[in-house]
């Protein structure tokens, strides 16, 4: 087929796309025969989630147990506080480990943890259940109470899994802090969240260094006055400092206690976590999840999109510190029984064919990766997954970012031997689970991520709210409540009205553009706020403007991202210095970007620092990064009236 040309008109932005795949792929038919939902349960079940979303969605919840059934599906009568399942009692940590202990899974693997190192750990349901218990009687003995908030800051390591079940099952409040942020962002979290508790690792591998996370909590906790304890778990063999009477060690604690707990019975909508993820303002949103609707969502998806089978080993690369972490690594896997697989380290350590080591030495059924990755993975060269069976795998998936038709056929034919079926699944933080993904029966085309899923009302529309012609680009929305669907934004009820629900009455706005082809499958575009996707990884472009500004010698930044072969988007910011700042050019450079990697993390990649004398602006003084964009990327300007000059 040839490229077709997509454009629409967005408020004053052309969206512009090239869609040059016309290739359709077809599962095997043996795939098909063997899934856990077939064609036609499939086309009724679409049929069903758009003619009774609340019966669509009670007997999802029905796969579950309850200690009180719920007395209203879905109560909107404070919308858009959605309450699902409103009236039920349950608690997710019962229905991911309490429950199949009572089953064959109780001796069944829940986690294998490979180290960096290589080293393997196995825990099964039973060990795990007894962990998170134990560590659920730590909390407990250190006072934390339900709805207190506890920050974890931690990698992958199973310490992170038995911390995240504890909390839940005493319904304390976590909020995991991914361990590539820096000492700033942690302490903003904590203080946000006023943690009354800590969790974190004197030291762990990456990329064949010792990272002391330890040491970025202590600078932390300068200026944390709600922490009463920290957690340490110990695990690179380093000195560690245990400083004032705050810091305990993890190992100490869980000795003491007993491996029995009653786990406590929750709402359905009492908060399970705090994610803080990066939105348009310069300070990141805490989006919350509750124990009920955000269990039966995740359930429901996993098991359905990625066809999860008894006895397969999944597994899912993320990292624990973003939502795909929480909701594919952790809770999802374990509520739906499966074997999920958690790697401590870096995915080119200490070769290009880690993950195909990995996939081999388990017999991974199912991978699931960022197309950033794949990219990386692509340029190596085919040569490194020749060398590893991957014979056992039967389903690949990919998420976090567009993945391009490149990328996606060299998954498939290279790592999915044409055989395993691409996944491409689009969501986010605050969706908490899967939104547009097709399941294995489904026809695909590379690039696009296919449709709604059954029950979920994923559309696009124009900037009047209204249905756009196919090929034509639009807002993604979201027009009915789903069950895994954030509750609020932390302590800012004002922010989640008006951020999602403002824009088009009654529809959530997901911040995305895209387009629907005449088959109905969506392609993502992209972000239409200033929200950056670094290798998959979302940040703000004034978080970095605030990080930037923050330099004694700079008077003002603007951020915008620019596309990247590999990690589909990276920062260019230009500055303006303050007046009399004289330093040379190269050094000044390397002193910002090593600045805003101490304020932000290492994630924030920046191609380029541009030094300019002024900046584009509106009257009211409001950088418009869209105009620095187009013409870095050599586009029309769009309307250009609200120019200052
Ligand atoms: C983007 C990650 C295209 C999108 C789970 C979304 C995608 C943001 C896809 C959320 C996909 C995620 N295709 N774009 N399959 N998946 N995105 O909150 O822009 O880190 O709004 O959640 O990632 O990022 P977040």
């Amino acid at each position: 087929m040839k490229p077709t040309k997509v454009s629409g008109q967005l408020e004053n932005e052309a969206i512009e796309a090239m869609l040059v795949e016309g290739r359709v792929f077809r599962p095997r038919p043996q795939l098909v025969a063997d899934a856990v939902l077939s064609p036609d349960e499939y086309e009724e079940a679409v049929k069903q989630g758009r003619s009774d979303l609340e019966g669509f969605w009670e007997k999802a919840a029905e796969e579950l147990d309850w200690f009180k059934k719920w007395d209203t599906v879905l109560d909107r009568s404070d919308a858009p506080f959605f309450k699902w399942y409103a009236g039920g009692k349950t608690n997710i940590a019962y229905n991911a480990l309490d429950r199949h202990i009572k089953t064959h899974r109780k001796n069944k693997v829940a986690i294998i943890f490979e180290s960096e190192s290589g080293g393997r750990e196995r825990m099964t349901y039973y060990d795990l259940y007894r962990a998170a218990n134990k560590f659920a009687n730590v909390l407990k003995s250190l006072g934390i109470r339900k709805g207190d908030r506890v920050i974890i800051y931690l990698p992958n390591i199973p310490e992170i899994a038995i911390a995240m079940l504890g909390c839940a099952k005493i319904g304390a409040i976590h909020s995991v802090v991914y361990a590539g942020f820096s000492a700033l962002a942690l302490r903003e979290r904590i203080n946000h969240t006023e943690a009354r508790l800590v969790i974190t690792v004197n030291g762990f591998h990456r990329n064949g260094e010792v990272i002391k996370l330890k040491e970025a909590v202590d600078e932390a906790m300068t200026a944390s006055p709600t922490v009463e304890t920290v957690v340490v778990v110990r695990r690179a063999g380093i000195e560690t400092d245990m400083g004032d009477g705050r810091y305990l060690w993890f190992h100490d604690l869980m000795d003491g206690e007993s491996a029995e707990f009653k786990t406590v019975e929750m709402d359905a909508n009492d908060p399970l976590y705090i994610l803080y993820t990066s939105g348009t303002t310069g300070k990141p949103k805490g989006v919350v999840h509750c124990h009920g609707g955000y269990g039966v969502g995740i359930n429901r998806t996993l098991k359905w999109v990625f066809d999860i089978k008894e006895t397969d080993i999944f597994w899912c690369a993320a990292d624990l510190g973003w939502v795909t972490g929480h909701s594919y690594v952790v809770y999802g896997p374990l509520i739906v029984g499966t074997t999920t697989v958690m790697y401590e380290g870096h995915l080119l350590f200490p070769g290009p064919d880690r993950m195909w080591r990995i996939i081999e030495k388990y017999g991974v059924n199912i991978l699931y990766t960022t197309p950033t990755t794949i990219r990386i993975l692509m340029r190596f060269g085919a040569q490194y997954p020749k060398k590893h069976d991957l014979s056992t795998l039967r389903l690949l998936g990919t998420v976090g970012e567009p993945i391009n038709p490149e990328a996606w056929v060299w998954y498939y034919e290279n790592i999915g031997r044409q055989e395993c079926p691409v996944i491409d699944t689009w969501w986010q933080t605050e969706t908490g689970m899967f939104m547009v993904a097709p399941t294995p029966c489904n026809e695909l085309k590379p690039g696009s991520a296919f449709k709604p899923l059954p029950g979920v009302h994923v559309d696009v529309v124009d900037a009047n709210g209204d249905y756009v012609d196919p090929g034509k680009g639009g807002h993604v929305v979201v027009k009915e409540p789903w069950p895994a669907m954030l509750t609020t934004l932390y302590k800012d009820p004002e922010k989640y009205k008006e951020i999602y629900w403002s824009k088009f009455p009654g529809m959530y706005l997901a911040g995305d553009i895209a387009t629907k082809d005449t088959d109905g499958f969506i392609w993502f575009l992209g972000r239409s706020d200033d929200v950056l996707k670094i290798a998959g990884h979302r940040i703000g472009t004034i978080e970095v403007e605030k990080a930037v500004t923050g330099h004694k010698h700079v008077a003002e930044a603007a951020c915008i991202g620019v596309p990247d072969k590999v990690r589909g988007e990276v920062a260019k910011i230009f500055v303006i210095l303050k007046k009399g700042v004289e330093k040379d050019e190269d050094s000044l450079v390397n002193e910002l970007k090593a600045h805003v990697r101490k304020v932000l993390g290492p994630v924030v990649l920046i191609r380029e620092i541009e030094f300019k004398d002024k900046l584009p602006k509106t009257r009211c003084g409001k950088i418009m990064r869209r105009v620095l964009k187009a013409r870095e990327l050599g586009l029309k300007e769009g309307d250009l009236s609200t120019l200052e000059d």
